[in-house]
């Protein structure tokens, strides 16, 4: 782990909490295994912003040597002022307005279209130019249904048999299909669903000759609970590289760029959200551990029932040993719970709890739920030394855009 408890005390008095606290080393150190997925391949990563969107953290994603995607015009915006160029951005939206894909096409990024009814408004905007389009295999994967994004049950992409319509509507409005691209989905810690995907899609890249890139999403898991087996990425690299091998074979363009779009695998370990205990309770034998570390700070163990560890710091030793204790925060509703009976020690008031791989869709889910302020961010840098990446919300900021 690269915070220490001392370190932690040192920022939570600094900064004040909850505090999203990032470590440049193992962000940069994740790009790099990432980037290296494919080795010998034409291949590329593309961090996919919607994890985490902290532009400080951009700039070292660029500067590791990955590009990006972006499902809003926002993000596309924000990527811009991190410094990616436009050949950098790839627009994998959902369901965007005429205004939202005029937004990409005057800046010269690349659009996927999800829909046929996307591709034919793309045409209508931009006929003669440059597109891709995303397809839906026939199934997906992932943590918790809501993050499942391929297969019969959901909104994304186009569903292969209508390939022919994707031709007719690519001919109609002369767009030159550059690229295709899926996402499976959200959280895989073993190979055979995406492989089972990938498959699929380079079935679909057959039927599309002379394509420049086919890119096979994101979705790499991180394991949440300490001692869990993370991901076997060399053992995935090898079965990738083979199917590669075998679509290849068969493919004219020989050069065609291979490429994934890991979000959470880039940001989810780099990162912690710290809070303070502010009380601590029994309610009918159960026993509360209260933290400033409301579910508008960290959405997911509420959204998806994730799990995330979560320690406690204290700058006294505990006189009972650990026990079932739930770990809670401060928001109006019962649902609010981070950790529900973990083995945890007896925390006190003005100790602080640590929630662990919190990196990826923590700081950008959040939210002014029931008014509260969203974290600061704080970011340790390489040679140690810490600096504010975002300050924390005031009062002011809650009604800055009140009329
Ligand atoms: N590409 C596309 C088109 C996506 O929609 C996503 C994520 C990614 C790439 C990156 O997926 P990743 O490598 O991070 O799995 N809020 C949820 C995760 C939602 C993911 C949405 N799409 C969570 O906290 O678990």
């Amino acid at each position: 782990m690269w915070l220490s408890e001392e370190k932690a005390f040192e920022l939570a008095g600094e900064f004040e909490t909850p505090l999203y606290v990032y470590d440049e080393k193992t962000l940069r150190g994740s790009c790099g295994e990432m980037r290296g997925l494919l080795p010998g391949r034409n291949f590329r990563a593309s961090y996919s912003t919607k994890a985490n969107s902290n532009i400080e953290l951009l700039k070292i994603v660029l500067d590791e040597g990955l590009s990006a995607d972006a499902m809003s015009p926002g993000e596309i915006y924000i990527l811009e002022l991190a410094g990616f160029k436009r050949e950098q951005i790839f627009f994998v939206s959902n369901n965007s307005s005429e205004e939202e894909l005029l937004y990409a096409i005057e800046r010269g990024i690349l659009f996927s279209a999800d829909s046929l009814s996307q591709l034919e408004l793309y045409g209508k905007l931009n006929s003669g130019g440059d597109i891709a389009v995303r397809f839906n295999p026939s199934a997906g994967l992932g943590h918790n249904d809501k993050v499942v994004t391929a297969g019969k049950a959901t909104k994304f992409g186009v569903q292969m048999s209508f390939i022919p319509e994707v031709k007719e509507l690519l001919a109609k409005y002369d767009l030159n299909l550059v690229g295709i691209n899926h996402h499976l989905g959200s959280l895989v810690m073993v190979k055979e669903p995406y492989l089972a995907g990938m498959a699929e899609l380079l079935g679909a890249a057959k039927q599309f000759p002379g394509l420049s890139f086919i890119d096979f999403g994101g979705g790499f898991g991180v394991p949440y609970k300490e001692g869990d087996a993370r991901l076997d990425l060399s053992d995935l690299s090898a079965a990738m590289d083979e199917m590669i091998d075998g679509f290849l074979a068969g493919y004219d363009n020989k050069d065609v760029l291979f490429r994934i779009e890991p979000g959470r695998y880039i940001a989810a370990e780099c990162g912690v959200l710290l809070g303070t205990v502010n009380a601590v309770k029994t309610n009918y034998d159960n026993e509360y551990i209260g933290t400033d570390i409301g579910f508008n700070a960290l959405m997911r163990p509420v959204l998806y029932d994730s799990y995330h560890d979560v320690k406690i710091f204290s700058e006294e030793k505990a006189a009972v040993g650990p026990g079932p204790r739930t770990v809670v925060g401060n928001i109006c509703e019962s649902g609010d719970i981070l950790a529900k009976n973990r083995d945890l020690p007896p925390a006190r008031e003005g100790d602080l709890a640590c929630v662990m791989t919190a990196g990826a869709y923590g700081f950008s889910m959040s939210s002014n739920y029931n008014q509260r302020l969203r974290p600061a961010e704080v970011l340790i840098n390489k040679d140690g030394s810490h600096r504010l990446i975002r300050r924390r919300e005031t009062f002011e900021d809650l009604t800055r855009t009140s009329v």
